[in-house]
């Protein structure tokens, strides 16, 4: 089949065709697809005045090739499983055929409501299959879905929708997550009270939650889906037309809309998922990321189902009932391969190998990983106890801009490294530059990531804000796309990722600007300036650590831990759980040069409880503030 490496040999080929033959390379992927107008030309570039088209003019419909191309050939086949919160809950699966239907008939929905191409539809919904229903009914109607991770608080919801302009939000009465019941539809409301664009908002019942229903604007989703016919034409897209928006932190305090296209997006996601995880036609595969995230989008929706391939969606967490859930699914449904993030694997071998000795877990051929760098010992772990020695582990590093796994080993086939994400994949150049932009070339050395060639599933544009994606992607160094990640080349040549070189930090996986924390902090009342640093965390990789400066006339010295709890909470509310700091420090001042600017190095190096080795102090504005902090730090 085109695109299948098989073995090494394939995958040198493979590569060096596809840096010497570029768009002859990725035309020939493309071939797989039904293509409702094949395109004029395969690249059009410029990383300079950043724009990117990858077959360009061709004309398609993404669900065509997800669904509609599969049902003659394997119409019968399941193309997703539902594994719920609770597992005395009956699960639910959908074929091809079945999938196709339900999608039609929501794509319907949507157009009843008045839909159109073009239009933003934000989602903000638990794991259920109603979810990836809605995602693939967006892409046939041609409206551009913005998922929302269902963790996310109001006021975080209410800027991706105004940001967005949505036209309608789809969401759920509440969510299960373990032993909790959410109820998610008041937070829709409490989002949508600054909305101007939001027209309709479905809703979906999944808890019976008492929910309230505004006249005029909220419908029930089984009422509007009862009324809906299962035939749906798809609508025509443009290779170059949005499929969806994705927000993500960056180093600023505002959240950027990822914008993906669809014709490129389609072929590299489906290309990365056959040869990284070298999936076969019969395997049962499962992702344990929530489609809120990219991971989502690529590897539990779209990659898989171009692929026709089984993907499990799983509504719960790994510890519920208990820390064996994980290893369960994979024997109930004979999972083959399992990807999932460092965060859960940490988590999961703190309670211990009692709950994995339960299972089998003979059906695992292929493991995998993303999100963080993955430390030795959890990697040893997961290969010993989870695959048993036998499954090859593959370290796929990528990030939401990058639309697909950018650098990893093909299972079974790179001979794997721990720790290390190994290779580049075909259609990926990656380089390393020192400080003044200069490659790095050889063996043995580190510098910053950057990419020098397009790839087809890379980032179009910021939403709303083509200057942002400029400035953010390709302006720190010129003709490149910048990662934001430090990274190593060693002896082999293989790559492994350092981490971020820029104020991102990656808490459980999940991506946050510490400007967006600090932002959240300085809502509270009583605070006068934060400044937020990683720190390195032992589940979570890294955890957030908060020096909060405060208004000394509004707080006494015995406030001084409801003051920290109360900082906790105004993130809570303002971004939501996952953006919680572990720590907060109460400061009397920052170390600061004279020029006002903020040495987070020397904040860094606290957190992380390396006081010996602070580095030179002497210009700052108020040496003495780093020894009152070194006294209070936790
Ligand atoms: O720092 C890298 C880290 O996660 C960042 C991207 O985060 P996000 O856009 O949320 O996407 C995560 C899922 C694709 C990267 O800049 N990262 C991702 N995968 C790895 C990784 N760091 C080390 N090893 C990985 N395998």
């Amino acid at each position: 089949m085109i695109g299948r490496i098989r073995n090494l040999e394939d995958y040198t080929v493979a590569y060096r065709t596809s840096v010497n033959e570029p768009e002859a390379f990725w035309a020939q992927q493309a071939e797989s697809f039904y293509w409702r107008k094949k395109w004029d030309k395969v690249l059009d570039w410029d990383f300079e005045d950043y724009n990117v088209n990858w077959f360009k003019g061709g004309k398609l419909n993404i669900t065509e090739n997800c669904l509609d191309r599969h049902l003659l050939e394997r119409g019968d086949k399941t193309a997703i499983i539902w594994e719920p919160n609770d597992p005395k809950e009956p699960n639910r699966t959908f074929t091809y055929k079945e999938l196709h239907s339900e999608v039609c008939k929501f794509a319907n929905v949507l157009q009843n409501n008045g839909v159109v191409k073009g239009d933003r539809v934000c989602i903000y919904m638990p794991m259920v299959p109603e979810l990836t229903i809605a995602v693939l009914a967006c892409a046939r109607i041609g409206a551009i879905h913005s998922v929302i991770f269902a963790g996310f608080s109001a006021s975080s919801l209410s800027s991706r929708v105004q940001d967005a302009e949505a036209k309608i939000v789809l969401t759920s009465d509440g969510a299960y997550r373990g032993a909790k019941t959410l109820d998610l539809k008041p937070i829709v409301d409490e989002a949508l009270e600054f909305s101007d664009s939001v027209e309709k908002v479905l809703v979906l019942q999944r808890t019976q939650a008492e929910i309230n229903m505004q006249e005029g604007r909220d419908l029930w989703w089984h009422e509007e889906l009862a009324k809906a016919d299962d035939q749906n034409a798809a609508v025509e897209t443009d290779s170059e037309d949005p499929l969806f928006i994705l927000y993500t932190s960056g180093s600023t305090g505002k959240p950027k809309g990822v914008v993906h296209t669809t014709g490129g997006y389609m072929v590299y996601t489906w290309y990365s998922f056959l040869n990284v995880f070298q999936y076969e036609e019969n395997d049962v595969y499962w992702c344990t990321a929530d489609i809120g995230w990219i991971t989502g989008h690529s590897y539990i929706v779209y990659g898989p189902l171009l692929a026709g391939a089984t993907s499990l969606m799983f509504e719960g967490v790994p510890t519920y009932p208990d820390a064996g859930r994980f290893w369960r699914i994979c024997d109930k449904y004979q999972v083959n391969i399992f990807y999932t993030a460092p965060t859960a694997i940490r988590a999961l071998m703190a309670y211990g190998l009692e709950h994995v000795e339960l299972y089998d877990l003979k059906s695992l051929r292929v493991l995998g990983t993303v999100g963080e760098p993955i430390n030795s010992e959890a990697w040893h772990w997961y290969h010993d106890h989870i695959g048993k020695n036998k499954c090859p582990i593959v370290d796929t590093w990528w990030q939401t801009e990058t639309g697909g796994i950018m650098i990893s080993p093909m299972a079974g086939i790179t001979p794997t490294k721990p720790t290390y994400a190994t290779l580049p994949l075909p259609g990926i150049q990656p380089v390393l530059l020192d400080s003044e932009g200069k490659e790095i070339e050889g063996k043995g050395v580190e510098g910053n990531l950057c990419i020098k060639f397009p790839w087809p599933s890379m980032i179009r544009t910021t939403y709303g804000d083509h200057e942002r994606c400029k400035q953010t992607y390709f302006s720190t160094y010129k003709g490149y796309y910048f990662t934001g990640d430090g990274c190593k080349r060693d002896e082999d040549g293989y790559y492994r990722i350092l981490g971020r070189v820029d104020d991102v930090i990656n808490v459980s996986g999940h991506r946050l600007g510490t400007a967006e924390i600090e932002n959240a902090i300085n809502l509270h009342s009583a605070v006068v300036e934060s400044a937020v640093v990683g720190y390195p965390h032992e589940i979570k990789g890294q955890g957030i650590y908060a020096y909060v400066i405060c208004d000394g006339d509004m707080v006494e010295a015995s406030d001084l831990e409801d003051i920290k709890k109360e900082v906790i909470a105004t993130v809570n509310k303002a971004i939501g759980p996952i953006a919680k700091p572990d720590k907060v420090q109460i400061v009397r001042g920052l170390p600061k040069t004279r020029s006002g600017k903020i040495m987070r190095r020397i904040l860094r190096k606290i957190a992380e409880g390396d006081t010996n080795n602070l580095g030179d102090t002497s210009t700052l504005l108020d040496p003495s503030i780093v020894e009152s902090i070194k006294e209070g730090a936790q």
